[in-house]
Formats: structure tokens, sequence, C-alpha cells
């Protein structure tokens, strides 16, 4: 199969991507895969390749011979030939959120991971939580802020006491990765910053209490076979900064993966039926990763993840490992499910 890495773009989050990408192509078997890892680039030049070859079908479009003229010159993916299924190790904006995805549906070409609409709601977190709370799903709630509709300081911070007790909160963009935009708000005159910070990264901030408990994830996988999913080992989450922001995601020794995770059976079983919950009821497919906040013995979900980080220092790997699943095998897994 040829197999095309889609990595780096344009989010907040292009350096893990390049990390998850590299270690993708790391795992593909060359003597079944020919794969190779392009940029965005290769994704545009697949597109205009399409819009030239509908010229071909007798279809007429303004530009179209303009396009055959400059695509050699203008693309530097030109080395680029259509696969027969794109690996998305994208992250976030842009590749995360399901429009990458509407694209490569439009081209009719196979991709690894969800589909449009379960990408676009995923990385919403304040719709997805809302969703999850209809369905009966516990969630760490949040108030939206939207950008330039800022009520004053002292109503929200009067809203925070109302309904959580007060301080610390969390305030982070609505639809980022990485814990890239977000703050730990321990004092009042902290908030406004922490809101603006998150408002150069989305239009809607949210502020979410500061749960103070066990930070779990749990991994969802499709079988390549008979498309039944299964919940890997809960992982237990032990940042070595304060929380687990980006150094402590991305710095080799940052945190503490402990698998599975130190928690009653009881708790360990619910966090995976809500994570499967999650999957099923945002129709994501192949794989997903939830993560949650374990209260008073109950898992609180803070959001999904439809392309989880996949570099040396990520956790759904390390979930698969556990479960006797190599990174070769999981990526494997996953391009089987996007043939399926
Ligand atoms: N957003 C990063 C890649 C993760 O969830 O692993
Ligand atoms: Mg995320």
């Amino acid at each position: 199969y040829r197999v095309l890495v889609l990595m780096g773009g344009s989010s907040s989050e292009r350096a893990v991507s390049l990390s998850s990408g590299q270690m993708i192509l790391e795992a593909l078997d060359p003597s079944r895969y020919d794969a190779v890892g392009a940029d965005m680039d290769a994704l545009f030049y697949l597109a205009s390749q399409h819009l030239v070859s509908l010229s071909e079908t007798g279809v007429s479009l303004p530009g179209l011979e303009w396009l055959e003229k400059q695509r050699q010159r203008l693309l530097p993916a030109s080395a680029v030939v259509r696969p027969d299924v794109v690996f998305i190790a994208l992250h976030g904006r842009n590749g995360e959120d399901g429009r990458v995805q509407g694209l490569l549906d439009l081209l009719g070409i196979p991709y690894t991971g969800s589909g449009v609409l379960a990408s676009a709601l995923a990385m919403n977190k304040h719709l997805s939580k809302q969703l999850f709370r209809a369905d009966g799903l516990p969630i760490v709630p949040d108030i939206a802020v939207v950008r330039g509709k800022m009520p004053s300081l002292t109503s929200l911070l009067e809203d925070i006491t109302a309904q959580w007790g007060g301080l610390p909160v969390f305030v982070k963009p609505n639809e980022e990765g990485s814990s890239v935009g977000c703050t730990l708000v321990e004092r009042p005159e902290q908030l406004e910053t922490a809101i603006e910070t998150a408002h150069c990264y989305d239009a809607l901030a949210l502020i979410e209490p500061y749960v103070s408990g066990t930070e779990i994830t749990v991994g969802v996988l499709e079988h390549p076979e008979t498309g039944d999913v299964e919940a890997l080992p809960v992982v237990e989450i032990v940042p070595r900064s304060t929380f687990y922001d980006y150094d402590s995601k991305y710095t080799m020794g940052g945190s503490e993966h402990i698998i599975p995770a130190r928690l009653p059976a009881e708790v360990l079983s619910k966090a995976q039926q809500v994570a499967t919950r999650c999957h099923m009821l945002l129709g994501c497919r192949g794989m997903s990763r939830t993560d949650l906040i374990v209260a008073n013995q109950e898992p609180l979900i803070l959001e999904v993840n439809t392309i989880p980080g996949m570099t040396p220092t990520s956790l759904l790997p390390d979930a698969a490992a556990s479960a006797g699943i190599s990174f070769a095998e999981l990526v494997e897994r996953l391009i089987r499910c996007a043939l399926r």
C-alpha cells in the first residue's frame, strides 16, 4: 500500500504532529508499505491533481489550464503520488477538526481516524461536553466566554463562586490541544489575563473548575476486522509540574504514566465505559482518547481527542503497549480500519 503520512500542519501543535508523524513513518514496515511523510502542501497538490483529472472527464473549469501549467512549478510536493490511504498525523486545528477529513472525502482517498462530524465535534470541547451531558455522562462543567463579549470580572467571579465555590479554575481555549493557551488561575487578578490568553487561540474561552483528583486518560480502539470497539487499560497521569502542561507532556520524564491507574476496579471499568460511550456517541472511527478527572470515585469528562499524540512521550501508545499492542501494530491497525 502507498501510505501518505500527513504531518506538520498549521496548528499550534505543529511540532507535536511532526514528532507523531516521524514515529509513525518509522513504524511502517517498508516491505509492506510504501510510506512517505509530507506536510499540507502535499494535500493541496493532490487536490489540484484531482481538479486537473476532472478536465479529462470533459468538465471545464476556469483556470484549469493555468493550474495544469503551474502545478509542477508551484508545488514542491510534486513527488507525491496519489496514495491508497492517508495517515493523518496532524493535531489540532486544520487537521484534527474535520477539515482535512472533508477534503479527503471529496478526493475519495481513505484516511485513518474519525470522519468530518466526529472530528469537528470532538475538537469543540464546549459542544461535545453538552452532548455528553445530554446523554447522562458526567462532565467537568464550564463557563464559556466569547471574545469581545466578556462580562465584568466581578460577575464572572460571582458566577465561579456560585457554581464551584470559587477559585482555582482552569481557563483554556475551546478548540486547542496539548494545553496550549491554558492557565491555572488561583487568584482573582489572574483571571482577565488568562481569558485574554485563551482568546489569542480561540474566540471561545472556557473556564472550568479546578477539580482536585486523579487525572486519567482512556484510549479506545476499533477492531480492524469486526469494527467492535474496546477500551484500553486506564492510564493515570502524574505530571512533574503543577499541572499536565505542554512541557510535562513532551519533555522526557515530564510526567509519569501509571497503567493501570491506581483506582478501584469499579472506577476503572466506569472510566472505560464512559470513554467507549463518548467514542460511539460522537461517531469516532479507528481510535480516540478520552481525558478525564476522577473525583469522589467519579470519572468526569474533560475532552475527547480524535488524533491523540503518537510521540515518544504520548499516552495512547503506552496504553496500547500495556494491552500487548506494539506501536507498529497500533499504526497498522489504524490503517486497516481506514481501508475496511
Ligand atoms: N493533543 C495531543 C496531541 C494529545 O491529545 O495527545
Ligand atoms: Mg486534546
